[in-house]
């Protein structure tokens, strides 16, 4: 076999066998097939893509690249969760703990945040004192004693998607369906989990911008999870605007600490809540409403926020900050953006906003950067909200003194205030599972 020739007949827009796919991951990762003519794959894959066959068999194979991991030590069905990225997207720290009250499990590897998204093993790591590195054992005893275990992706989990994402990343090759669904369901399926929920999310700080191409991506990743014997739902929910109101690690650890304590905000807390319903329904729970009904149960009577704090104390974190806030390290800096002029919030773009938090310190500018945990933004006006002149839009925290000009300008130019109340957006789009879309 020729690496030639399967660039050649993915050209051609003809499909690649099994052994093909294998022999090109198989090789890549040894490093016998060069970056030059895997780029190339990569771009003849991004103009003509794969079918659904050649995508599970990609998948499977990235995912055997490394380490399968065996979660049977942990009694009960494993549910894992999964979203494509978003600003101010914390939902992770509030539906694990909510499945766990109400008896799923989640044994759940998270990765950092990188450009204009924020990670959640950042967002945890900005409690003092949290591990996000524990060895196999303790990470399994966690499960079983707390019913939820948060962690660094360790060992040798899916490389192939590893060295695949980073030539993408210089390629210009990120967003291709085929090549993004392998990407997480490689991860996905290395990770061991019975189930697996999917947030896709769609909008203007989402890596797919429509509504169509969103649904397609989940119906591929839905397929593959299936394919592989896994239980797996998408829901399409919206990033177009930031979720909740706080972007930064420390702010967002305290915002879905308020959800969990049963006042959060109304958009983080639905979304939060539909997640952990759909996870609890994967975990053969329930029917949808009644999880919906479980989960919202867990929230009131106070057992998810309980369940987070013993898993936080499990991990070696003090457990304190999440009831007294003003334990956190805070930024010495904070600025308020005010209104210019009165009218509506036209457009708050999720992505720019993204940026604006990395220039003052809460996001990765390279993938070696160094986080400051107290960085961020508190969001005061959101889209649709009527503002007056003057009144604040936004509060900056920041420990750098010289980010304030930078920020702002990035700030006004992500925001629109118009004359009119603009059309009420949903915040979930769709239903995905397997044969089935229901779109909302
Ligand atoms: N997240 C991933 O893990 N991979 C992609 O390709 C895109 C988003």
């Amino acid at each position: 076999m020729r690496m030639y020739d399967l660039i050649t007949k993915k050209k051609h827009n003809e499909a690649l066998t099994d052994a093909e796919i294998e022999y090109m991951i198989d090789g890549y990762v040894k490093g016998d097939i060069p970056d030059y003519q895997m780029s190339s794959m990569l771009m003849a894959i991004w103009f003509n893509g794969m079918n659904d066959h050649e995508i599970t068999e990609l998948t499977k194979i990235m995912a055997k690249s490394g380490d399968m991991i065996d979660l049977s030590a942990i009694a009960g069905k494993k549910v894992d969760k999964h979203s494509t990225g978003g600003v101010g997207d914390k939902t992770t720290l509030i539906v694990a703990p909510i499945v766990a009250a109400c008896g799923g499990k989640v044994a759940k590897m998270s990765g950092r945040g990188l450009g204009h998204t924020g990670g959640t093993v950042d967002k945890l790591e900005s409690i003092p004192g949290y591990r996000t590195v524990l060895d196999r054992k303790k990470f399994f005893d966690t499960v079983n004693k707390c019913g939820v275990s948060l962690i660094g992706q360790s060992g040798n989990l899916a490389p192939a998607d590893k060295k695949l994402y980073a030539l993408r990343d210089v390629t210009a090759t990120v967003d291709s369906i085929p090549l993004i669904a392998s990407s997480i369901m490689s991860k996905k399926l290395a990770a061991g989990s019975d189930c697996i929920l999917l947030d896709v999310k769609t909008g203007s700080g989402a890596f797919m911008k429509t509504l169509d191409d969103s649904i397609k991506l989940a119906q591929t990743m839905v397929n593959i999870g299936e394919g592989a014997g896994r239980r797996t739902v998408a829901l399409i929910t919206d990033m177009d605007t930031p979720l909740g109101y706080g972007i930064g690690n420390s702010i967002e650890v305290m915002e879905s600490m308020d959800v969990l304590k049963g006042h959060g905000p109304a958009d983080l807390t639905e979304v939060s809540l539909q997640l952990a319903s759909n996870m609890l329904y994967l975990v053969g729970k329930g029917t949808p409403e009644e999880c919906r009904k479980m989960a919202e149960k867990s929230i009131e009577d106070g057992t998810a926020f309980e369940t987070f704090c013993t898993m936080v104390r499990a991990q070696g974190g003090d457990d304190s900050v999440l009831r007294d806030y003003d334990k956190f390290q805070k930024a010495p800096y904070t600025y308020d953006i005010v209104a210019e002029e009165g009218g509506y919030i036209e457009k708050q773009n999720a992505e720019e906003i993204g940026e604006v938090s990395v220039v003052l310190g809460a996001g990765r500018e390279t993938k070696d950067s160094a986080i400051d945990f107290s960085a961020g933004i508190i969001l005061h006006k959101k889209y649709g909200d009527k503002v007056e002149k003057g009144e604040a839009l936004a509060t900056l925290y920041t420990s750098k003194e010289t980010a304030r000009k930078e920020a702002e300008r990035m700030y006004r130019e992500a925001t629109k205030i118009g004359p009119n109340a603009p059309k009420k957006e949903p915040l979930v789009y769709a239903r995905v599972e397997k044969d089935k879309v229901e779109k909302y």
